[in-house]
């Protein structure tokens, strides 16, 4: 368990900023590999709730180590309003946090022409935080990275260059105001300083410390199935939240990685657009939205409820490799009499071989559910398995041998010891 990857399995939100807290007790680093603010991850400690968006949920244990790899996507003000928020509460970062240099920059632009496609025919339901134009710009070569703060006249260059091309985009294809140069070059100039002292030769960093024995937790943001080229697609944000990325957003090779452990949500969840076969749009989807406040941690948009997806879950653990998983927010289903969980998909009475991830596909498929019995108890202060009522754990045992991994945390709150280590 030294070097180890955390994904979530499902369309993100799965609780992995609560795992990645109770984990990395056991951890030296963590470090996040790909996606940027457009993450949400919760942790509660007691009373106390922190939101992290760029930072790595291991943050929040002193002895912890966090990186922000190259697969990230870096708003540097959203980063900045990070590190003030956590310093407001007393936890330290300074000499804590390394950043990669080669990460990319988020810019003005990325966000504007975020929000602009949004408005287009082509919606897809984004956090709006400049995600996918960033990811264009790093794939196109044309991107700014953390490094370029380090070179104030590189930097300079570097905005020119792609400020005259987007202005050009904004004025004559959409018709819009364009934006102020020399405003965006005093904005980005005055990062320098403040990022400065946590920039980074991460993958250096990151081997060195696996050779001297130190133990690692890549922490995922998104889900599998908002993985650009094995989710949903077009309905997906634009990296690999798989455990692939994690080699990838991190320069470590796979032969580092010793486990692989999922995150997966007790029943379903979506933010956005996109298929999602076991969706409840009815009075049950807006009780589990009710019973597991299941709202955005960065939008605040109400997310998409639905049962468990066994052969989606089965599906992210093919393309994850997950061995062990964490199942959370179990207490969410504690007042129904009965859980349906789907076992396979139906195309036209046909039983489906593998999980389509096309929208034509997915928008076709029937569910096949089984039902399992409720076990209508609080379960949210149960801190061990065997005092867990019957039904609940045939419920587990019923997600372990669909899904075909071992369970080994189980989540009955948003608190850290609200928590079942097996
Ligand atoms: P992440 O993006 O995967 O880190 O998940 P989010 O933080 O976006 O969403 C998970 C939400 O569920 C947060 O509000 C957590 O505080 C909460 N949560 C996590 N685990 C549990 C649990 O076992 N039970 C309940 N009721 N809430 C949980
Ligand atoms: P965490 O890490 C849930 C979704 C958006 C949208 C799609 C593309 O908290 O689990 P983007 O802004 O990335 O271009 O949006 O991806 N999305 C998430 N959904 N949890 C997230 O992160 C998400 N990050 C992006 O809602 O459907
Ligand atoms: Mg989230």
């Amino acid at each position: 368990m030294s070097v180890s990857v955390l994904v979530g399995s499902q369309w993100g939100d799965e609780g992995k900023g609560k795992i990645v807290d109770i984990l990395s007790e056991k951890y030296d680093i963590v470090a996040r590999y790909q996606g940027g603010a457009n993450a949400g991850h919760t942790i509660q400690i007691g009373e106390k709730q922190y939101i992290l968006h760029l930072i790595p949920s291991g943050i929040l244990r002193e002895e912890c180590e966090c990186v922000i790899g190259n697969g990230v996507v870096i708003d540097p003000k959203a980063l900045l309003d990070e590190i003030e928020f956590l310093e407001n509460h007393n936890i330290s970062i300074k000499g804590r946090l390394f950043i990669s240099q080669n990460a990319h920059l988020i810019m003005p632009y990325h966000k504007l022409l975020d929000s602009i496609s949004e408005k287009g025919d082509q919606k897809i339901g984004t956090t709006g935080r400049g995600i996918g134009p960033c990811y264009i710009d790093k794939y196109a070569r044309k991107g700014i990275k953390i490094v370029d703060l380090l070179n104030r006249d590189e930097l300079e260059r570097k905005i020119r260059v792609n400020l005259e091309e987007k202005n050009n985009l904004l004025k004559k294809v959409y018709n819009h105001e364009e934006l102020d140069v020399e405003k965006i070059i005093s904005e980005y100039m005055a990062f320098d300083a403040a990022i400065d002292p946590y920039i980074t030769d991460v993958p250096l960093y990151l081997n060195e410390a696996i050779d001297s024995g130190k133990k690692v937790l890549m922490e995922g943001a998104q889900g599998a199935l908002l993985d650009v080229d094995h989710g949903t697609y077009p309905f997906v944000t634009s990296s690999n939240p798989t455990s692939g990325g994690a080699c990838v957003g991190l320069g470590l090779s796979p032969t580092k990685i010793t486990s692989i452990f999922g995150i997966v949500k007790a029943y379903t969840t979506r933010v956005g657009l996109g298929p999602f076969p076991t969706e409840l749009d009815n009075e049950e989807g807006e009780k589990l939205r009710q019973w597991g406040a299941e709202f955005g941690a960065t939008t605040g948009r109400p997310r998409r409820c639905g049962w468990f997806d066994a052969f989606l879950v089965k599906y992210s653990r093919m393309i994850n490799g997950i061995e062990r998983a964490a199942i959370t927010k179990l207490d969410v289903l504690s007042n129904l009499d009965e859980i349906k969980v789907c076992v396979g998909y139906e195309q036209n009475g046909k039983k489906l071989k593998s999980f389509p991830t096309t929208e034509i596909s997915l928008s076709k498929v029937q569910p096949v559910y089984e039902s399992l019995p409720g076990w209508k108890q609080d379960i949210s202060n149960i801190t061990d398995y065997d005092s867990l009522p019957s039904e609940t754990k045939e419920y587990l045992s019923f997600i372990s041998v669909n899904c075909g991994f071992e369970i080994s945390i189980i989540s009955v709150g948003p608190r850290r010891d609200q928590t079942i280590v097996l």
